[in-house]
């Protein structure tokens, strides 16, 4: 029998150290009894991290979708799979069912095929938090189209990269959005991009908040009319293991967004075991996770875990702050909800308004709590603590990213005791090392360094779409034979975990990845703009926020400052949406630099945290002599 759902803490130490002295053997066991194969593998791993290539159960034939959906027909049909909880508070929620998941899927899965997608074409999706997203999704995985979706929150000039990146020939989105009391076009932006999108001959809209749209004929249709015409069976197309199921962007410190390639079976084992682990998911649960789809904690923690486990899980459409601050307590109580797993900025900014809009809802049906994204300060950790779980509710700090597909590093209720800020012990199977800049490993307890990971898990991203060679220098070339996660973290004196942030230039806001370069060269496309760099600072609510020195060209003309400002920040919007904004915009004649012209961005940071007075020694710099001028000019 495998350890599929883990009890206690001597279990987990168990089942921990059988998945690490003999992989291959212990994830046979969980793939074998756990889920639905057309046909078997010959292989369980091959993995090399030098060039890298990683497969698991090779050989292996199966559909996802037939896992997460149809093989709970017999038991479950009835079931709730999918809660719908509109942004509107009087509009009703929609329990849809795994036969109706099951139908609606397959008839999605028709329009898609009747639209001309075939067998590894790739899929964009550009959707709002609304059933059609996970019928979308699901529709791909069941004909073997690979989803690539895209955050319904990037600007048109954002989603025309990615789509772009790895060649869509359809789109799907729908009328608009909507988000707390706005509306959202995202038909329009849609329109905007496919200006610099060729290949895109498709879009099919799915109707939401009835607004007036222009249609392009030939290319735009109406999606429901399709759905309701398509039949409800589709077969599901028999994928190989290694077979890509999804892209997902993600920032990088330079240039494109890296278009992370998952592949089938290892991505939907890893997936579904952390979140029966992580979530102490048992049959009856309501499960919430508060993410965007967009995000991969939506692919793997809205969609695929939960589904494979055969659970209810909710999809939220609205935000925290509307109708008021209570809504996802509201929503808690309204549904009974057992599991709530949300991000550290949303704790954050519900705690800036008062324990009033908490104390209004019964909360006792949670038995877990989650977080993601980023890491949470020990003040946030304890107001959800106390406030939301009543001190009942264990908290999982549970840290992964894009590129691993499933949770990393987590403490496992009921099971892990927890500690504040902690991510505190290794999930099943991963093996993670702390390294110092030497290169070498940091043995022991009491020590921190970069985090690495020493041994493939199943959920690996195998590649960046069209681009191994950067695969290779991002993840598997700072330290050899192994997966640099780009994080640091420290290992306290039990052999706890806690990751302290990035160490590339990668900042964190409000749980988002941003990366500098893009932002910068978004900046540097102002006219009066001669160059800039980005750096993070710490925020009270978002973790960090943008911090950004910017050198004007000398035009002999005087500016408004802080017309300028708003202008940066308008083309930062187009460019990559207003995630990326600058809370300050420090307008500066130099930038401190090596004498190889790069940007000694820690010397910014440290300006930009008000730590001056320590900033070490910079006569090795080109001009030291700028520093002076920034210190004294800083926005504080
Ligand atoms: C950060 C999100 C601290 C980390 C699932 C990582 C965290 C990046 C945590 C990945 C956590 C994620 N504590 N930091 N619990 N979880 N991070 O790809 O820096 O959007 O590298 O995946 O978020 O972000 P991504």
């Amino acid at each position: 029998m495998s350890n599929y759902h883990i009890k206690h803490l001597e279990e987990y130490f168990q089942v921990y150290r059988k998945s690490v002295e003999n992989p291959e053997k212990f994830w046979e066991e969980i793939a074998e009894e756990h889920f639905l194969w057309r046909k078997k593998w010959d292989n369980v791993l091959s993995w090399d991290f030098t060039k890298p290539e990683v497969k698991w159960f090779e050989g292996a034939k199966l559909n996802i979708t037939e896992n997460c959906i149809d093989r709970h027909l017999l038991t479950r049909g009835d079931k709730t799979a999918i809660l719908f909880e509109p942004n509107n508070i009087k509009e009703e929620a929609q329990h849809i069912t795994y036969k109706q998941l099951h139908q609606n899927v397959c008839k999605m899965a028709n329009v898609l095929k009747s639209k001309g997608v075939q067998k590894g074409d790739r899929v964009c999706v550009y959707l709002p938090m609304i059933p059609e997203l996970v019928y979308t999704v699901l529709a791909c995985a069941r004909i073997g189209a690979v989803h690539s979706v895209v955050f319904a929150g990037f600007s048109s000039t954002a989603l025309a990269t990615r789509i772009n990146d790895c060649d869509c020939k359809i789109v799907i989105t729908s009328d608009g959005s909507f988000r707390g009391k706005k509306t959202i076009d995202l038909k329009g932006i849609v329109d905007e991009s496919l200006e610099s999108c060729e290949g895109v001959k498709t879009v099919l809209v799915a109707k939401r908040i009835q607004s007036e749209i222009t249609m392009k004929q030939d290319r735009d249709f109406w999606l429901q009319p399709l759905l309701e015409e398509a039949s409800s069976e589709c077969e599901p197309e028999i994928m190989d293991a290694e077979d890509p199921l999804f892209i997902l962007y993600t920032s990088g410190s330079t240039g494109m967004p890296k278009g992370m390639l998952h592949t089938t079976a290892g991505y939907m084992v890893y997936a579904s075991y952390t979140f029966k682990n992580v979530f102490n998911y048992t049959e009856n649960d309501v499960y919430w996770c508060s993410a965007d789809v967009g995000w991969i904690t939506g692919h793997s923690y809205i969609i695929y875990g939960p589904l494979a486990n055969g659970a209810t899980s909710v999809l939220f459409e609205g935000v925290p702050s509307y109708p008021d601050f209570g809504r996802f307590w509201q929503t808690v109580e309204k549904h009974k909800i057992t599991q709530f797993y949300t991000a550290p900025t949303a704790i954050r900014a519900l705690a800036k308004e008062g324990v009033d809009y908490v104390k209004n809802y019964d909360l006792s049906s949670l038995k877990v709590l989650g977080t993601v994204g980023e890491p949470i300060n020990e003040e946030a950790w304890h107001w959800y603590d106390d406030n939301v779980g009543k001190n009942q509710a264990p908290i999982v700090d549970t840290w992964f990213q894009t590129e691993n597909g499933g949770i990393m590093i987590t403490p496992i209720p009921y099971v892990t005791p927890t500690k504040p800020t902690y991510a505190t012990l290794p999930f099943i199977g991963i093996q993670p090392a702390l390294m110092n800049e030497e290169g070498k490993e940091i043995e022991g307890n009491q020590v921190s360094g970069r985090l690495c990971i020493k041994f493939p898990w199943p959920s690996i991203a195998r590649t960046i779409w069209g681009n191994h060679k950067r695969y290779k220098e991002t993840y598997f070339s700072a330290f050899e034979n192994k997966y640099f996660t780009g994080d640091e973290a420290l290992r306290d004196e039990v052999g706890y975990y806690r990751i302290t942030g990035r160490v590339d230039d990668v900042i964190i806001v409000s749980g988002h990845n941003l990366g500098t370069a893009p932002i910068e060269d978004a900046i540097n496309e102002h006219p009066a703009v001669a160059e800039s760099a980005i750096v993070g600072f710490p925020h009270e609510i978002k973790g960090n926020a943008l911090y950004g020195y910017v050198i004007l060209k000398d035009t002999g003309e005087s500016r408004n400052q802080d017309n300028l400002r708003k202008e940066i920040n308008q083309i930062i919007t187009e460019q990559i949406g207003p995630i990326a904004k600058l809370d300050k915009i420090q307008f500066t004649e130099g930038l401190p630099k090596t004498r190889s012209g790069k940007i000694m961005r820690r010397i910014l940071r440290k300006i930009a945290n008000n730590e001056a007075d320590n900033l070490g020694d910079i006569s090795t710099l080109l001009n030291p002599e700028v520093v002076e001028g920034i210190i004294k000019k800083v926005l504080n």
